[in-house]
């Protein structure tokens, strides 16, 4: 890492627990000439530390601002940031960190990372404490972060290798077992919480001052300052400073369970599960319209076995058979296709594994255990102590899975499969001999790369154009995709990226908010980065990217959205902004869907009507001026985006729904199946999604029931054909009311063809011009976001940098 060689002016942050930890410092190298290792000295020069609840991503920017004033120091004097990684408060952790990326990519300077952990101990080393210490920070629900540090007059020493999160009541009982347990100094802001049980186990007494609980900022600086620390970000790069955690998402967590996996132990740097993500493998109960593809595999595989395949209603009366014994059946999909199932009936006590199978271009890969895994794991608690099959004897490659699995043969069936063809019998008690997975690589998908970077020369004209120019980059995380772009004034937009996380989310059949949280703080260096590059490209510079000191503003979605996916991009822009000395613009991502239409019709203008349909909104709008919205109708349940993705799921077909549908559409008859259209009268402009939701289900039930197939395409197209009518009578209907002659849609919906022909034509041939957006900026994108910060830079509206994410925004 490139710090000066005499002294680098440092800012510390730390906003893992509830101290708001601020410090700005002198970076003092000790410089030795046999290059070993060695402390650098810190010198404080400000400290605005203080406790701050829940306030960390309103008050840390221009915390960081005060403690420069305080140093009398400016902003293009830091020279590097310093940020605590946690663990700790997950939502406080990512608030420092994005902040800090933020600031760090602004300024182009490097960015230090070390765990709060350690700054604790180095806080109460600060203090003048030595000897044996206990951190126990807070990790919520219960649970503490234990750490144990020996303090001597060089440092803080570490007695442990990894962070780690364990019930208040374990650390407590492991602390008192010790030997040295009289010595035993204790800090940690978990004491707050959990002080009553180290207490019972006479722990307290030697207890820190409160005051000590929790990191301040020098102690952030001594711990980084540590030749011996670990888990120190040495490149300097912003992109590569990620949150500690110490386990999965709770989703991931179970998931893990449900497949026999072993537990996390803080080895997936980035916390999500790349390893079964990146399969691109899910595995999930069957439903309903996996019969047709699990006979179609069966047919394969069982083709040359010359004995009866089971066919699709066989697999579906597993599925509703009412009989008495209950019933578990999984399969695995890989990228919509399915490629496994397995699946089993409980007989007392015992699960009979009842057919198995998985496509031959997938075997080898695990995928038959993990399938028995979860019909096992089922089975046992359905009170299950055992499995039992029967397997052809001569199957070598079969025996010897189950064997390993810890199936045992207890009987035969002579003549089972045909003459002179028996079957043996194999059982084996639960749980199941799983084989744990290997442990996830260290991520290699960052580059390593020269940190700061090459500041860009440009020629005289260059920078001139740049300026009159006056790009805005604009920021979007507010679900599951990362997206950054960039406009100029004018309106040409130069860059768009979008980083989707949809992979890691489609195996739990929707959005994981935590996981979305952690994908965002771990790519947005990167998206910023290649939209910064893809405009120099667009501008035909040289120097690889534009750099954010040539921005004119800086934009970025501060609601409505998941809270934890906001944040990231909410601080990550607030704290690029302040080092790039930008405007900031905060934009409303509903407005964002109405803006995108100005990508296709840029004289749009108001009074028109707005069609709002995404994933987590429907709604009616009279636009009567820009900024003079009259909500006439909203959803009284769910969402229509959010009615595509259940029904998919009922369907067993994926997620996203709403592209899946729509492609199955396009072979179905719309008029198929008479599903009820609600609220359908005149004058009523709100909506409701559930009662269409159950008709559907109820659909699915009866007809498999009967013993029917279901025709998928005239489902989705029946469906589509009760949600798309209900939508364009009460646009017309509007549209009628207000006098209004032009209208547009927006949100992920819009994606929908038959939706957009659908207005296009219906509502054209009324006379009002349709505009839908570009297909591009259906969903999810930042381009939108740019044209609404274009806007309001245009009118001079910017947002102080105090603002916070507003999960509850409405237009
Ligand atoms: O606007 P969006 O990307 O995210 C939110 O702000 O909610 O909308 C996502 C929603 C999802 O529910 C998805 O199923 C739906 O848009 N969607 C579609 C189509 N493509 C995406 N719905 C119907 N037909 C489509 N082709
Ligand atoms: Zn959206």
């Amino acid at each position: 890492m490139k710090l000066d060689q005499f002294r680098t002016l440092i800012v510390a942050i730390d906003t893992s627990t509830d101290m708001l930890a601020c410090t700005a410092a002198w970076w003092i190298p000790e410089v030795f000439f046999d290059d070993t290792p060695s402390r650098a000295c810190v010198e404080v020069l400000a400290s605005r530390d203080h406790l701050c609840r829940r306030q960390a991503n309103v008050e840390l920017v221009e915390t960081v601002q005060g403690v420069l004033a305080d140093a009398g120091m400016r902003m293009e004097d830091v020279g590097g940031f310093l940020v605590g990684r946690g663990p700790g408060s997950f939502t406080g952790v990512r608030i420092g960190i994005s902040t800090a990326k933020g600031l760090a990519r602004g300024a182009n300077v490097p960015l230090m990372g070390a765990s709060t952990l350690d700054a604790c101990a180095w806080t109460a080393w600060g203090a003048g404490t030595r000897g044996l210490l206990g951190v126990a920070a807070d990790a919520m629900r219960g649970e503490v972060y234990p750490a144990l540090y020996a303090l001597d007059d060089v440092g803080a020493h570490r007695m442990f290798e990894r962070e780690r999160v364990v019930k208040a009541a374990v650390a407590v009982e492991e602390w008192a077992a010790r030997s040295d347990a009289s010595e035993l100094q204790l800090t940690g802001d978990g004491l707050v919480r959990y002080g009553k049980l180290f207490e019972e186990a006479g722990l307290m007494g030697r207890a820190l001052d409160p005051e000590l609980w929790r990191p301040t900022g020098e102690g952030l600086l001594l711990a980084a300052a540590d030749p011996e620390a670990y888990n120190r970000i040495e490149s300097g790069d912003p992109a590569l400073v990620l949150p500690i955690y110490t386990r999965l998402s709770d989703a991931e967590e179970n998931e893990r369970k449900r497949l026999g996996l072993a537990e996390s132990v803080n080895t997936a740097v980035t916390g999500v599960a790349e390893e079964l993500a990146g399969r691109h493998l899910q595995f999930r109960p069957m439903a309903a319209a996996d019969a047709e593809p699990m006979a179609a595999l069966e047919e394969r595989v069982f083709a040359d076995a010359g004995h009866e395949a089971w066919n699709a209603s066989m697999f579906l009366s597993e599925l509703f058979s009412d009989a008495a014994a209950a019933r578990s059946w999984w399969v695995a999909h890989d990228n919509g296709e399915l490629i496994g199932y397995a699946g089993g009936m409980v007989v007392d006590r015992d699960i009979e594994i009842l057919n198995m199978a998985v496509a031959p271009e997938h075997r080898r890969a695990g995928i038959a255990r993990k399938l028995l895994s979860h019909v096992s794991y089922d089975a046992q608690m359905l009170g299950c102590t055992s499995a039992s099959l029967e397997v052809e004897d001569g199957n070598t490659a079969a025996i010897a899975l189950y064997q390993s699995l810890g199936f045992t043969e207890v009987g035969r069936r002579r003549g089972y499969y045909g003459p002179g063809c028996d079957a043996l019998v194999m059982q084996a008690s639960l749980p199941l001999v799983l084989p744990v997975d290997p442990a996830s690589p260290e991520p290699t998908a960052a580059v390593q790369r020269e940190w700061p970077l090459p500041e860009p020369e440009r020629t005289p004209e260059e920078s001139a154009e740049l300026k009159r120019r006056q790009l805005i980059l604009a920021i979007e995380s507010s679900c599951d995709e990362t997206a950054v772009a960039i406009v100029d004034a004018e309106g040409n937009l130069l860059a768009n990226q979008v980083s989707t996380q949809i992979d890691f989310h489609a195996r739990f059949g929707g959005v994981v908010p935590e996981i979305a949280s952690r994908k965002h703080v771990e790519v947005i260096v990167g998206v910023v980065d290649a939209a910064l590059e893809e405009a120099a490209t667009s501008l035909g510079l040289a120097g690889g990217a534009v750099a954010p000191a040539e921005l004119a503003a800086v934009g970025v979605t501060y609601g409505p959205g998941l809270v934890g996916a906001l944040v990231v991009g909410v601080a990550f822009a607030k704290g690029f902004a302040a080092s790039a000395g930008l405007p900031l613009i905060a934009v409303n991502h509903l407005e964002g869907h109405l803006f995108a239409n100005k990508l296709t019709t840029p004289d749009l203008e108001p009074p028109f009507i707005f069609t709002l349909v995404s994933g987590g909104h429907t709604m009616l709008v009279h636009v009567r001026a820009w900024g003079n919205y009259e909500v006439l109708g909203e959803t009284l349940d769910d969402a229509v985006g959010e009615a595509f993705d259940k029904v998919a799921k009922a369907l067993g077909l994926g997620y996203p729904g709403g592209p899946i549908i729509s492609r199955l559409a396009e072979d179905g008859n719309p008029c198929a199946i008479d599903f009820p259209r609600a609220l359908n009268s005149r004058g009523d402009y709100r909506f409701s999604l559930s009662g269409l939701k159950t008709a559907v289900t109820l659909y699915i039930e009866q007809e498999t029931k009967a013993g029917r197939t279901i025709n998928l395409p005239d489902l989705a197209a029946s469906f589509e054909a009760a949600v798309f009518d209900v939508q364009y009578k009460k646009a017309k209907n509007a549209l009628r009311e207000t006098g209004a002659r032009e209208y547009c849609i927006g949100g992920g919906v819009t994606a929908n063809p038959h939706l957009r022909r659908m207005m296009i034509e219906k509502l054209g041939r009324q006379g009002i011009r349709v505009t839908v957006p570009p297909l591009k900026a259906c969903t999810d994108n930042a381009a939108m976001i740019a044209v609404v910060a274009r806007e309001k830079f245009l009118r001079g509206e910017f947002a102080p940098l105090d603002i916070d994410a507003d999960p509850n925004l409405t237009l």
